[in-house]
């Protein structure tokens, strides 16, 4: 009886068994098929000679500034697509505005890279990182904040802070020195007092918390994006640069968690008609969050936070670019700065500059938008692909990340001849218009950049108040530039610039 029944036992145990097995074989037979057409789709786009497992990993284990020749080199030998394996993952680099067209312009591929979610413990699911429909929600909702009415107001703490500036640079003329550190710190100054009607002082004081907190984390979250033996959560925590992460991360929500408390206070005692207190400053965009909030129905204390931190971060970095490199351009190209001073003193003469007279200077709109075309301060933007896309005859299949190389974009001597050549005419009112995706500085359609406007505006001020106080001279030859693509774009030596008073 017993030897019956363990009988049965056992041709019913290697039933589970043949019938696991053929589950196992099919599920793996199904990941198969699955893998053999998502490489068949991507049979035309060339790649450098990848190796199985690893790809093309082992050609990227070099210098960030091998790195970026590398992808020149790469778009120079494969024509008009190619693509990158890292591990399984294929990472497909456009430059053709052919190819970035249907990309940006579609409603569909608004996904940011999978990497992106490096950024999440700081920005939370704000406007940069978030997706779908709490993302389409934002954007509406957020689109407001820069409006003209509150432009003024950015204006003039962007003069203010200029002036800062200006008194900073001061101790450092007549010599070459590097002017990024300086231009991080008048942007953060600017962006803080906008973003949350904060002044943070970061121009006169460096060693202020937030400030290193704020540039720490960014520099790692840059590091992370790069870097994939940090890419798992579990293993980064533990490393030195998880700690000085995690560290900088409770100091900012600390500092802006008590901004928006100090803010919020006011501002009900504002609303619940307490007038006779005198509240002259001027309105932040925090202060448009609250008023959106609708006592938190709306937005949360946590979203206003999301928000401002995101603001905090798409905004400093970028606009501290943009300004030392239109300012190199200018420092290799003297004879633009006297044609920006002169149409300075034709327009505005002695007068306090408004506003409405900043965007009469054609020339240094000019100026500023050709440094964008040679230098964009975001040199990449990533896209995570969830459904098949055609771009320039492949059908780029689900699982994908697309980037946009707009450093090479702005390269194409189809719509720029000379490329190379640093030709602010280019951009002057009666030039020929560019066809749309070819110059996308603020990047273009749905995801573009939400704070373009202000970001002008803060970059044409800065530049204006140098060029009016100094001589501008820049270093490096555009041969010696030793680009890097961080999350914006760097030179490896700086930007040394030599002032000279006026
Ligand atoms: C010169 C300075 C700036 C440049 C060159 C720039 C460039 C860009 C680019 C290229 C994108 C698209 C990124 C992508 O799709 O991956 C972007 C997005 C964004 N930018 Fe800017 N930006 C600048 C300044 C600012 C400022 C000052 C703010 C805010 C105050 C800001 C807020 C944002 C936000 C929130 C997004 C995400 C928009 C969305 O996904 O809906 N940016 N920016």
């Amino acid at each position: 009886m017993a030897g019956a029944l363990a009988s049965i036992l056992l041709a019913g145990g290697s039933l589970m068994t043949v019938f696991l097995s053929f589950c196992l074989l099919s599920f793996l037979l199904i990941l198969l098929i699955q893998r053999g057409k998502f490489l068949y789709a991507l049979r035309k786009v060339p790649y450098p000679t990848a190796l199985p497992i690893i790809g093309n990993a082992y050609q990227l284990n070099c210098s960030q500034e091998d790195f970026f020749q590398k992808l020149v080199k790469w778009a120079r030998e494969f024509g008009d697509i190619y693509l990158v394996w890292v591990g399984l993952r294929p990472f497909i680099f456009l430059y053709r505005v052919e190819a970035v067209q249907p990309l940006l312009s579609s409603s569909v591929h608004i996904d940011k890279s999978l990497e992106y979610q490096y950024l999440k413990p700081w920005l939370g699911t704000g406007l940069v990182t978030s997706t779908g429909k709490k993302w389409h929600f934002r954007r509406k909702l957020l689109t407001p904040t820069f409006h003209s009415g509150l432009l003024e107001a950015y204006f003039k703490t962007s003069k203010e802070e200029s002036s800062i500036f200006i008194s900073c640079l001061k101790k450092e003329v007549n010599k070459w020195f590097d002017i990024v550190p300086y231009a991080k710190r008048v942007a953060l100054d600017i962006i803080c007092d906008s973003a949350m009607g904060y002044k943070l002082n970061a121009q006169m004081n460096s060693k202020n918390e937030y400030v290193k907190a704020v540039e720490k984390i960014a520099s790692i979250v840059q590091m992370r994006f790069t870097n994939v033996w940090i890419s798992s959560d579990s293993i980064f925590k533990l490393t030195n640069a998880g700690k000085v992460h995690d560290h900088s991360l409770y100091i900012i929500k600390d500092f802006v968690d008590k901004v928006i408390v100090e803010r919020k206070a006011e501002w009900k005692l504002k609303h619940d008609g307490n007038f006779n207190k005198p509240t002259n400053k001027r309105q932040a965009l925090l202060d448009l969050l609250l008023e959106m909030s609708h006592n938190g129905t709306v937005l949360s204390d946590e979203d206003i936070r999301e928000e401002v931190n995101t603001f905090m971060y798409a905004g400093h970095d970028t606009m501290a670019t943009s300004i030392s490199w239109a300012l190199y351009a200018l420092g290799r190209h003297p004879e633009y700065q006297e044609k920006i001073l002169d149409e300075y003193n034709n327009v505005i003469g002695t007068a306090d500059i408004t506003l409405n007279d900043i965007n009469k200077l054609i020339w240094l709109e000019a100026c500023i938008k050709e440094h964008w075309r040679l230098y964009p301060a975001v040199p990449l933007i990533a896209r995570q692909i969830y459904k098949p896309i055609d771009l320039m005859g492949n059908q780029i299949p689900s699982g994908s990340t697309v980037l946009i190389n707009s450093y090479l974009l702005h390269r194409d001597p189809r719509h720029f001849p000379d490329p190379h050549i640093y030709r602010p005419e280019r951009f002057l009112p009666d030039s020929p218009k560019l066809p749309l995706y070819t110059f996308i500085p603020f990047s273009a359609g749905s995801r573009s950049c939400i704070g373009w406007k202000f970001a002008t505006l803060v970059v044409k001020v800065a530049i204006l108040s140098v060029l009016r106080n100094f001589r501008v001279e820049a270093l490096d030859k555009e041969d010696q530039l030793r680009f890097i693509s961080e999350l914006v774009l760097v030179n490896a030596n700086g930007i040394r610039l030599k002032l000279t008073p006026r």
